[in-house]
């Protein structure tokens, strides 16, 4: 009975130690894998990684050497890292199974042999109890059953405590030695540092994973700029495009797409640049030269936009070869700038206008001193032949020549800028009101005639008889290209430019402008009228219709009042000319006009000072009939040598320009130093420098204009000697 409850039990232990190895091994193999699979996600990390790399090593053409080098050593890595890591991990596991069975077997031993061997105290204590155990059962089952069953049971108690002890310590061994640390193992952050820790021994893993953290740093930033720079190519405010060698567009970006007018989503596959050139045969031309290696640099060229309007374009093109080793691809770069051939154009134009008013000056300035005599003459002839009707008609003839010479020289001057100018602060407004029943009288019933008076215009600094000449010039060629009639449209307004709108436009000082635009509904300009219409000369009218003056002269006198003009014309859709007068300035008084006087004569003494000979003489004849006294010199110094010698002298009389060295300005200062509260009186052909100063005459400065009428000498001499 005794007997089979220990057979019993030690059958139920050793049940119960089966199941215990067999758990562990389970939980052992359980441990196993997944240590394992952590090992594969390090793997499958590694290779996304190299992945990573190979595509930035072949994205990246620019450095290719370089990415090629990093990828080989990232993959050279990789192995290493991955053989090494397996490695360690099996053969650490290993270690412990080995190390697990040597203690197994140890135990068993132990358990077996004398216990005096032992070498732990719990082995020891143990294995004690279990031979007074097996003692006790050895002496009690001899008292009861000495014979046969005794040596069995003994046997069957020995070796099943045995087993016990065996199992328990194996037991006890494999928990401590081996399940705890696989478990650790698995559950640590990063098994390979915890291997690497228990082994007390550096291994190249840490380093291994700092170059991989450096790999994965290095393909960020190159994201990041690849990033940036398509950024870039996209934000670029220039047409930038790839194509084959065809044509056929492969890329654009954004400005190209705007410039041809091509949506920004739009698929450009079916879209050829060959139709884009208004002569594909120089694009073919481009692209042979390119394919030869030579690169086309800034070349300009119309091109046509998507909706058959053109463009002036300048490009820049380069072959460049495939990284992916594919066909050769054309890169070209392409700007708009018709704005600036615009410019260059109006600038040409300008100089070209300022030339030909340099020369028109200069011929009209000798002009009117011919002018001057002839007219005085015949003013002159006539008087004395009252008596004689057919020969005094005759002499005023000449004059009416003379005058009408005079008329188209003053149209010159204006043209050339140097027409003398007596700006003062004006109300456009007051202006246009005034000739508005002029307008309608001379433009004539067919033309309806519109003003826009805007309230609050500001004054402009302008010599108002010249701009009333002005505008009724231009009403007047707006009655010209509407002889079917039409309407006139006269618009005041202020305007302001800014910096931009003065870097745009040619000669505009940035600063506030008062308005004046004339539109009509007439027939419009060709741009081939429009860019000579302000030349002096140019008309399209019929011999003897237009002079050509007209918008020469507007513009010369708009240009001298430091203002600015503007055409706009089309063919058949009208024309409209706005002149931009500068604002009258804070500080800015009105300029002084010469008070008119009775054409009287006098006694004084007037220093007249001509180096025109032919003039000198002809206007001390004409000042001597007037009763005044006159000197006369060809020069300053020769007009200073009189006033040091004569006394008396009440006027000087004086031509602005003169050879000599001294100008007529000079001479006056001179004088009036010798002679304080001498009065001066300057004559010009056209308004100098030295006296008239940014188109405005100088405060307290009379002028009489050549060619002059023999009234108007007697009326500003008198002036000038009264003094007021
Ligand atoms: N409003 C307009 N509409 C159409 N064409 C114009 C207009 N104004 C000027 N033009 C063109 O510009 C040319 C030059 O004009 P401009 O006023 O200088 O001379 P003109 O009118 O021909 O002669 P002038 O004014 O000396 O009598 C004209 O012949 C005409 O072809
Ligand atoms: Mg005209």
């Amino acid at each position: 009975m005794r007997l089979s409850a220990v057979v019993g039990g030690l059958l139920a232990i050793s049940i119960a130690a089966t199941v215990a190895v067999i758990g562990t091994t389970v939980v052992l193999s359980r441990h196993e894998a997944a240590v394992a699979a952590r090992l594969d996600t390090y793997r499958n990390d590694l290779q996304q990684l190299i992945a990573v790399q190979d595509t930035l090593a072949r994205a990246r053409a620019v450095s290719p050497d370089v990415y090629a080098l990093v990828a080989a050593t990232a993959e050279r890595i990789g192995a290493s890292y991955t053989e090494e890591r397996e490695r360690l991990a099996h053969a650490r596991l290993n270690e412990l199974r080995s190390a697990a069975a040597q203690f197994a077997a140890r135990a068993t031993l132990r358990a077996e042999g004398p216990p005096g061997v032992d070498t732990t105290a719990q082995l020891r204590l143990r294995t004690l109890a279990a031979i007074t155990a097996i003692a006790r059962l050895q002496e009690t089952a001899t008292a009861e059953q000495a014979a046969a069953h005794g040596r069995l049971s003994t046997f069957l108690l020995v070796a099943g405590l045995g087993l016990c002890l065996v199992l328990a310590v194996t037991g006890i061994a494999a928990h401590r030695l081996i399940l705890r640390p696989i478990r650790r193992l698995a559950a640590a952050p990063d098994p390979e540092r915890l291997l690497v820790a228990r082994n007390r021994r550096r291994l190249p893993v840490v380093e291994l994973e700092q170059i991989l953290q450096r790999i994965v740093t290095l393909a960020a930033a190159q994201r990041e700029e690849d990033r940036r720079s398509r950024e870039l190519v996209e934000q670029l405010p220039v047409g930038i495009v790839e194509t084959a060698p065809d044509g056929r567009i492969l890329t654009a970006n954004p400005a190209w797409r705007r410039l041809y007018g091509f949506g920004a989503d739009e698929d450009l596959a079916g879209v050829n640049v060959m139709a884009l050139h208004t002569d594909p045969a120089v694009r073919a031309r481009r692209v042979a030269d390119l394919l030869a290696g030579r690169p086309v640099g800034r070349v300009e060229q119309p091109m046509r936009r998507r909706d058959g309007s053109t463009f002036w374009c300048e490009m820049h093109a380069s072959a460049v070869a495939d990284p992916a080793g594919g066909p050769i691809r054309i890169r070209g770069v392409h700007i708009d700038v018709s704005d600036r051939r615009q410019l260059e154009a109006q600038l040409h134009q300008s100089q070209k206008l300022e030339a030909l008013g340099q020369l028109t000056g200069g011929i009209a300035h000798d002009f009117n001193n011919l002018l001057t005599v002839m007219l005085g003459s015949a003013e002159t002839l006539a008087d004395a032949l009252g008596h004689d009707p057919e020969l005094r008609s005759i002499a005023e003839t000449a004059m009416q020549a003379a005058q009408r010479g005079a008329e188209l020289t003053a149209s010159l001057l204006a043209f050339a800028r140097k027409q003398p100018l007596a700006p003062k602060p004006t109300d456009l407004n007051a202006l246009l009101a005034r000739t508005q029943s002029l307008l309608r009288r001379s433009l004539g019933e067919q033309i309806e005639i519109r003003l826009v008076l805007r309230d609050g215009v500001w004054p402009a600094m302008v010599d108002p008889a010249q701009l009333e000449s002005a505008v009724l010039n231009l009403c007047v060629n707006a009655r010209d290209a509407m002889p079917r009639g039409g309407r006139l449209t006269i618009e005041t307004a202020n305007v302001v430019f800014d910096t931009e709108d003065a870097a745009r436009e040619q000669e505009v000082a940035p600063g506030d402008y008062a308005m004046i635009a004339v539109s009509d509904t007439g027939i419009g300009m060709t741009p081939e009228v429009l860019a000579r219409a302000v030349e002096p000369f140019f008309s399209t009218k019929e011999q003897g219709r237009g002079t050509g003056l007209g918008l020469s002269m507007v513009w010369g006198f708009v240009k001298q009042s430091r203002g600015h003009l503007r055409i706009c014309s089309e063919r058949g859709h009208g024309t409209t000319v706005t002149l931009y007068l500068p604002r009258v300035a804070a500080d800015d008084q009105a300029a002084a006009t010469a008070p008119a006087a009775a054409p009287r004569g006098g006694s004084e003494t007037i220093l007249l000072v001509e180096d025109d000979p032919l003039v000198r003489e002809h206007v001390a004849g004409q000042l001597g009939a007037l009763g005044y006294r006159v000197l006369r010199a060809a020069d300053g110094p020769e007009a200073l040598a009189l006033l040091e010698r004569e006394r008396g002298i009440d006027l000087l009389f004086t031509d602005v320009v003169m050879p000599g060295g001294l100008n007529g300005r000079d001479l006056a200062d001179l004088a009036r130093a010798r002679q304080p509260g001498l009065r001066v009186l300057f004559t010009s052909g056209y308004a100098e420098d030295a006296i008239v100063h940014h188109g405005r005459l100088d405060p307290g400065v009379l002028l009489l204009n050549k060619p002059y009428r023999r009234d108007e000498l007697a009326s500003r001499v008198r002036a000038a000697l009264d003094g007021d």
